[in-house]
């Protein structure tokens, strides 16, 4: 009897692979990097190649580390980094192009053309979405204009495409021997290209970017009794696992946060910040710069729908002050440089390398350190660097709470950056309300596991999950409301500098 479900949670910087038991307690995990490959300003892509392999090596290594096999999951779920767009041919398997990254900047052109023929509005009520870099539809354009051959093998129905998702369980299912092609509501609510009412690709979308409807994949529920497909046995599981689970990254934290109820929301700390209201059965149209999005469908269920608030540059800002400022050696060190200090020193950091997603939407933003003197010194920037975090998440907040008219009375996180403490910190006392942290901290992963496992009946109701959380960790507000207010101007103005920058 099978006792344990494994998670696939394919993101930006890395692949994971995890199993949890019953109570949702993890027993082993393994991850591993790839590579980001920057070929130009703004442009970022990953070798779906390499992120196939990696899959296989963490999924290996995990149940080896676990003494598991194959037959001892009942079950397998995905998560993944979402809008990254796949194109491969179905028949040899091979990508026609590097996977362009959610923060590639590339289709800037295209998304203000939208605008500008005056279909975002037409996208905005069909796919929630405002017409932006960030989403897969221009990213698909872009490949079938500029790489040779995909325009006539995808209206030959030979090129697909696929977010990380479809890829991957196109290749744990067989590959070029027949994977299937299927997705979830949730990452194809990412696309611009599907319907948020039907639930379905929607022919006036696809023609605004000129996508034959061949290449997409079938929308399944995102758990799914009816399976997506089974591990092929010779694959890396070497074993037949029901594949029952798939939800895009944020979506799945949501799950793994339990807020199945209308008005619960957690915020994730990765490479971007997500922060996620869950508004039910509901299709909230935000007037504040949030997008409208499906947080999941089980099985039959009428889906729930979710309002989010993204942010493309958070911990990989602090991945910045490593790699390219080399001010730190590891993330860890961000904290006890930032500590050295007791403020900021007046210095305010937008880091907006990729534009600014919500709620401002400007694909043309770029980043901006502002407020600079003598003074200061590497610590400043570190501190700035985990307060524009911070400020950024309550943008978003206040974006959320004017929305839905909701006080938030406690912010629920996850996500890598949560581990900083003094980031948690300066987060309550930015938003002025607790930060509250789960003993699971991988929610994503989780919320995959939760997916495949409420499938088969692993778990046999929401109400079950709920009772598997329990808080780590709370971090109280220190700050008077003075010193958040003034806090909270200076990062305005700074925001508005990278703004009237490209002006
Ligand atoms: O929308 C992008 C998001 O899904 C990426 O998440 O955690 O892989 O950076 P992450």
């Amino acid at each position: 009897m099978a006792d344990f479900v494994g998670a696939v949670d394919q993101g930006t910087t890395s692949t994971r692979f995890m199993i949890f038991d019953h109570g949702g307690n993890e027993i082993a995990r393994h991850q591993l990097e790839h590579e980001q490959i920057l070929p130009q300003a703004g442009w970022v892509e990953h070798n779906p190649v390499e992120i196939w392999e990696r899959t296989r090596a963490v999924a290996e290594t995990t149940l080896g580390k676990a003494n598991l096999s194959a037959a001892d999951l009942v079950a397998l779920g995905i998560t993944n980094q979402r809008e990254t767009t796949v194109v491969w041919n179905r028949r040899t398997g091979r990508p026609y192009y590097n996977a362009i990254v959610w923060q590639d900047t590339r289709t800037d052109r295209i998304a203000s053309a939208l605008e500008r023929e005056g279909k975002g509005e037409v996208i905005r009520a069909k796919a929630g979405l405002p017409p932006a870099t960030y989403f897969s539809g221009g990213k698909i354009q872009w490949i079938l204009e500029n790489v040779d051959g995909v325009r006539a093998d995808a209206e030959a129905g030979e090129a697909v495409f696929g977010n990380t998702d479809t890829w991957l369980l196109w290749n744990l299912t067989g590959g070029t021997d027949g994977g299937v092609h299927v997705t979830d509501p949730t990452n194809a609510s990412r696309t611009m290209l599907m319907n948020l009412e039907t639930l379905d690709w929607d022919d006036e979308l696809l023609s605004f970017f000129g996508i034959p409807r061949a290449m997409l994949p079938e929308i399944r529920p995102s758990s799914n009794p009816e399976l997506y497909g089974v591990t092929r046995a010779t694959g890396p599981l070497r074993g037949e696992v029901p594949l029952s689970g798939d939800l895009g990254d944020q979506q799945a934290a949501t799950v793994g946060q339990v807020c199945f109820g209308v008005g619960e929301a957690k915020n994730t700390y990765g490479t971007g910040n997500f922060l996620l209201l869950n508004t039910g059965n509901e299709l909230v149209r935000s007037q504040h710069g949030l997008l409208t999005t499906v947080c999941y469908q089980f099985g039959q269920e009428k889906p729930v729908y979710a309002l989010e608030g993204s942010i493309a540059v958070t911990g990989s800002a602090v991945q910045w002050l490593r790699d390219q400022l080399g001010i730190i050696s590891g993330a860890a060190q961000s904290e006890q440089l930032a500590r050295q200090v007791q403020d900021n020193g007046g210095v305010y950091f937008v880091p907006a390398f990729s534009g600014l997603f919500a709620p401002y939407w400007r694909s043309d933003a770029r980043g901006a350190i502002v407020g600079l003197s003598r003074y200061n010194t590497n610590a400043h920037i570190a501190r700035a660097t985990l307060e524009a975090i911070c400020y950024q998440s309550r943008d978003v907040v206040e974006a959320m709470e004017n929305d839905s008219g909701v006080r938030l009375d406690v912010l629920r996180v996850d996500g890598g950056v949560t581990a900083n403490e003094l980031c948690m910190q300066i987060q309550a006392d930015v938003l002025g309300v607790p930060v509250s942290k789960p003993v699971v901290a991988e929610t994503t992963a989780l919320g995959a596991a939760y997916a495949a496992g409420l499938a088969l009946g692993f778990w046999g109701s929401t109400e079950e999950l709920k009772r598997n959380w329990n808080e780590d960790r709370r971090w109280q507000p220190t700050w008077t409301e003075d010193q958040r207010e003034k806090g909270y101007a200076g990062w305005k103005k700074a925001v508005q500098r990278t703004l009237d920058w490209v002006d």
